[in-house]
C-alpha cells in the first residue's frame, strides 16, 4: 500500500477556537508553528535554552544545553543545571496561588469528590518526603509505587522527587509476579500501596497483592500502606506501616533537594520483543521540560482561564505520569484523577465528570472511545459538555469511525481532535497536531512536535526516504530533551532496541507512513509488541508465562485485529508427551497468564494444537499464524519451506471451530 491511496478527508480547526471568550490560543497559525518548528530542530539550544529557561525553575541555570549522540548513547541536556522536580511542581505555584485547586479527584462512586489546593499539595508531598527520608530513602535510591487512582499516588511521586529518589510506579494491574520482578529488578527496599485499590464499584486486593510480591523481595524493608476502604488487611509488623500515622508525625515541609539535570527521575517498566520487561529511565530537566512544553501546546493550557485538565489514564503508564502529574503540575494546572471506569456506574460517567468539573481538555484511548460509541449516543443526552475545548486521543491508532464520533459526538465538532503519538521512552508526545492550528485527518497523528525530526526509514536497508508519499519504519533524527536516557542497568539493551538497528537514529518498534501532505501516519508495531486496549505487551513475554504451565510443550502468540480492544491476544500451545487436553486446561491457562503478568493480558482465545508451524530449523513461524488469525489464510505466501506443511490445514480447521 502506498500512502496516497488514501483519499482522505480533513477538517479544519473549529473557528470558535479563536472566539471572543476563549483563550487566546499559544500558538495560533501554522506559519508560526513551521518557525518554531524549525527552530527548534534547526538550533535546538538556542529553542531549548529559552524554553527551558521559560518554563522551568532551576535550583543552579544551566550553561550548556545539549550534549552527546545517538551515535554514543550519551544524550545529556541542560548537563550542567540543577533542579527540583517537586519544588517546579509544587512549590512554586503553592506560593504563587496557594489557594488554586491542583488536583480533583473523582473517586469511584459519584459524587465522592475531594479538592487538594495547591498548598495543601505542598503539605502532603513533604510529609511524605519526610516519612520516606525516616524510613532511611536518599538520593538515588529506588522506590517503588503499587497504588490504586487516590491523590496520595502522586503525592508519593512527588515525594519521591522531592527528596531526590527515583519512582517505579507498577500499574495496580499488574500480578504480584510482575510486580516481585520489578521491586527486584530495581532493588526498592520501600513500597508504597494501599489497603484495598476500588474499581467500578468493586474492591481490589492491592495489599494482599503486595504482600505475595513482598515475601519473595528480600530487598524491601518497609511498606507503607494507605489506607482507602478501611476493610482488615493482613499485616506483617515492623515492616508494614501506616500511611497516616507516620504522616501524622511528620513536618509538613520538607526542603527539595536539588539534582543535575541529568539525575535519574523515575523508572517506569515496558514491554518490548524480548521476554523481560525493561525499566526505562528518565531523567529529571529534559523529562521536565517535554511534559511542561507539550502539556502548555498540545493541549493549548490556559491556567489564567481556569482550565480543568482530565486526563483519564491510569498513572501506572507513561500517559498518566507525563499528563496526569508531571505535565499539568508544572504549568499550575488543576488535573483531575480519576479512579473509576468509563462505564460506571453506566456509560455516561465521562460526560457526567465533564459537566461536573467543567473539563477543558479530555484525554483518553481509542478503546475508551469505541465502547462508548458502541454503548450508544442515548447516554450523552442531557450533558453540558460546552466546556470541552481540546479532546485529544493516545495509546494506539484511532480508527476514522471512532475519530467521528468524539468529535461529532463528544466535540460537537466545535472541538480540535487531537490524536497524540508517543511512547513510554519518548517521555512526552512526539507526533501530534497543534490543536488550532493543524487541520486533522482522522487516523492521523499529523506533524512533529518540537524538537522532533521524524525519518521514514526504509526496514531493510535502513536508507531515509525523502520526501512523501513514502511508508517505512518510524525513526526520529536527533536527540531531543524528554528521551529516555537508559534502561536500568542494562544500556547495552538501551542501544540494541533504540539506537543500534539504524545507526544515527532512535528507532520507534512502529511502522509509518507520510502521505502526500507530510502527514504521519502509524501503521503499527513492526516488533513482537502487541496493543491491547492501550496496553503494551509483548508476545514473548505471553508465551514464557504459558511454557511455565506444566503441561505446555511450546507457545506462540500472535495478536488479532479486535474491532474494540485494537489488537487482542492469540495464544497456540501444543503440550508435553503424555499430557492430554482435558476440558479445564483453557481456563487454566488463561488464569497462568493473569498471575504471571496481570488480568488486563488475558489471552481471547487459547488453541491448544498438536503442532506449530516451523521451519526446518525449529524457528516457529508467527507469521503464518498471525495471517491464520486474521482471516487472511489464502495469502500465507510460501509455505513449503516449513518441515511440516500439512501443519497449516490443521491450524486453520483449528482458529475456525
Ligand atoms: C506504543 C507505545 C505513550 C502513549 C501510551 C502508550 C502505540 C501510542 C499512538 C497513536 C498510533 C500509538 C505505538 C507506540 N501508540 N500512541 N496516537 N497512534 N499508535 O505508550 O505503552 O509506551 O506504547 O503505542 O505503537 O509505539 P506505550
Amino acid at each position: 500500500m502506498t500512502a496516497s491511496d488514501q483519499a482522505d478527508p480533513v477538517y479544519p480547526v473549529p473557528e470558535r477556537l479563536f472566539k471572543e471568550g476563549v483563550p487566546k490560543p499559544h500558538i495560533a497559525s501554522m506559519d508560526e508553528y513551521k518557525k518554531l518548528w524549525e527552530e527548534s530542530v534547526n538550533e535546538p539550544e538556542k529553542f531549548f535554552g529559552r524554553l527551558g529557561n521559560e518554563l522551568l525553575s532551576w535550583a543552579k541555570p544551566f550553561t550548556q544545553v545539549k550534549s552527546g549522540s545517538f551515535e554514543e548513547g550519551d544524550v545529556a541536556w541542560f548537563l550542567d543545571g540543577e533542579i527540583n522536580a517537586s519544588f517546579n511542581c509544587v512549590d512554586r505555584h503553592a506560593l504563587a496561588y496557594p489557594d488554586r485547586v491542583a488536583i480533583i479527584h473523582e473517586g469511584d462512586e459519584p459524587g465522592n469528590v475531594a479538592k487538594i489546593t495547591y498548598r495543601q499539595l505542598l503539605q502532603e508531598v513533604s510529609r511524605l518526603a519526610n516519612v520516606l527520608l525516616s524510613l532511611d530513602v536518599r538520593k538515588g535510591d529506588n522506590v517503588c509505587i503499587y497504588m490504586p487512582m487516590i491523590p496520595e499516588a502522586v503525592y508519593a511521586m512527588l515525594a519521591c522527587t522531592r527528596i531526590g529518589a527515583l519512582h517505579s510506579v507498577v500499574f495496580a494491574g499488574f500480578s504480584s509476579d510482575s510486580l516481585r520482578d520489578r521491586i527486584i529488578d530495581c532493588n526498592a527496599h520501600v513500597v508504597l500501596t494501599a489497603d484495598e485499590g476500588r474499581r467500578g464499584g468493586k474492591n481490589i486486593a492491592t495489599k494482599r497483592i503486595v504482600d505475595a510480591a513482598v515475601k519473595d523481595s528480600p530487598c524491601v524493608d518497609h511498606v507503607l500502606v494507605c489506607r482507602r476502604t478501611g476493610s482488615e488487611v493482613p499485616w506483617t509488623a515492623p515492616r508494614d506501616k501506616w500511611w497516616h500515622e507516620e504522616t501524622v508525625k511528620a513536618r509538613p515541609y520538607c526542603p527539595p533537594v536539588s539534582v543535575n539535570a541529568e539525575d535519574p527521575m523515575f523508572l517506569l517498566y515496558t514491554s518490548g520483543s524480548t521476554g523481560t520487561p525493561k525499566g526505562v529511565m528518565h531523567t529529571t530537566a529534559g523529562y521536565l521540560l517535554g511534559a511542561a512544553a507539550s502539556m502548555k501546546y498540545v493541549f493549548d493550557y490556559h491556567s489564567e482561564a481556569g482550565d480543568v485538565h482530565a486526563c483519564m489514564a491510569d498513572i501506572g503508564w507513561i500517559t498518566g505520569h507525563t499528563y496526569i502529574v508531571y505535565g499539568p503540575l508544572l504549568n499550575g494546572a488543576t488535573t483531575v484523577l480519576f479512579e473509576s471506569t468509563p462505564t460506571y456506574p453506566d456509560p455516561s460517567r465521562f460526560w457526567q465528570v465533564v459537566q461536573k468539573h467543567k473539563i477543558t481538555q479530555l484525554y483518553t484511548a481509542p478503546t475508551a472511545i469505541r465502547a462508548l460509541r458502541r454503548l450508544g449516543n442515548k447516554w450523552l443526552e442531557g450533558y453540558d459538555l460546552s466546556s470541552l475545548r481540546i479532546i485529544a486521543s493516545v495509546g494506539e491508532p484511532i480508527n476514522p469511525e471512532a475519530w467521528e464520533w468524539y468529535n461529532e459526538q463528544v466535540g460537537k465538532n466545535r472541538c480540535a481532535v487531537v490524536d497524540t503519538y508517543w511512547q513510554t521512552e519518548t517521555g512526552s508526545h512526539i507526533l501530534t497536531p497543534l490543536p488550532c492550528v493543524v487541520p486533522a485527518k482522522p487516523g492521523s497523528a499529523t506533524f512533529p512536535f518540537f524538537g522532533i525530526k521524524p525519518a521514514i526509514l526504509d526496514p531493510v536497508t535502513g536508507k531515509e526516504l525523502e520526501g512523501n508519499d513514502v511508508t517505512g519504519v518510524l525513526a526520529i533524527s536527533q536527540p531531543w530533551p524528554s528521551m529516555a536516557r537508559t534502561v536500568y542497568n542494562n544500556h547495552y539493551r538501551y542501544m540494541d532496541t533504540y539506537l543500534n538497528p539504524y545507526k544515527g537514529f532512535y528507532f520507534t518498534g512502529d511502522g509509518a507512513s507520510r502521505d502526500k501532505d507530510g502527514y504521519y501516519w502509524i501503521r503499527g508495531r513492526v516488533d513482537d509488541v502487541i496493543n491491547v486496549s492501550g496496553h503494551r505487551l509483548s508476545t514473548a513475554e505471553i508465551e514464557s508465562a504459558l511454557i511455565h504451565h506444566d503441561s505446555v510443550a511450546e507457545a506462540a502468540v500472535v495478536g488479532g485485529q479486535d474491532d474494540l480492544t485494537g489488537q487482542c491476544i492469540h495464544a497456540f500451545c501444543t503440550l508435553k508427551p503424555n499430557v492430554d487436553a482435558n476440558e479445564g486446561l483453557e481456563k487454566e491457562l488463561t488464569l497462568q497468564v493473569r498471575k504471571v503478568i496481570g488480568p488486563f493480558a488475558t489471552p481471547k482465545r487459547i488453541y491448544i494444537v498438536g503442532d506449530l508451524p516451523k521451519t526446518r530449523s525449529g524457528k516457529i513461524m508467527r507469521r503464518i499464524l498471525r495471517k491464520i488469525v486474521n482471516g487472511e489464510s489464502d495469502s500465507l505466501g510460501d509455505i513449503s519451506t516449513l518441515a511440516d506443511p500439512s501443519v497449516v490445514q490443521s491450524l486453520i480447521d483449528k482458529v475456525k471451530q
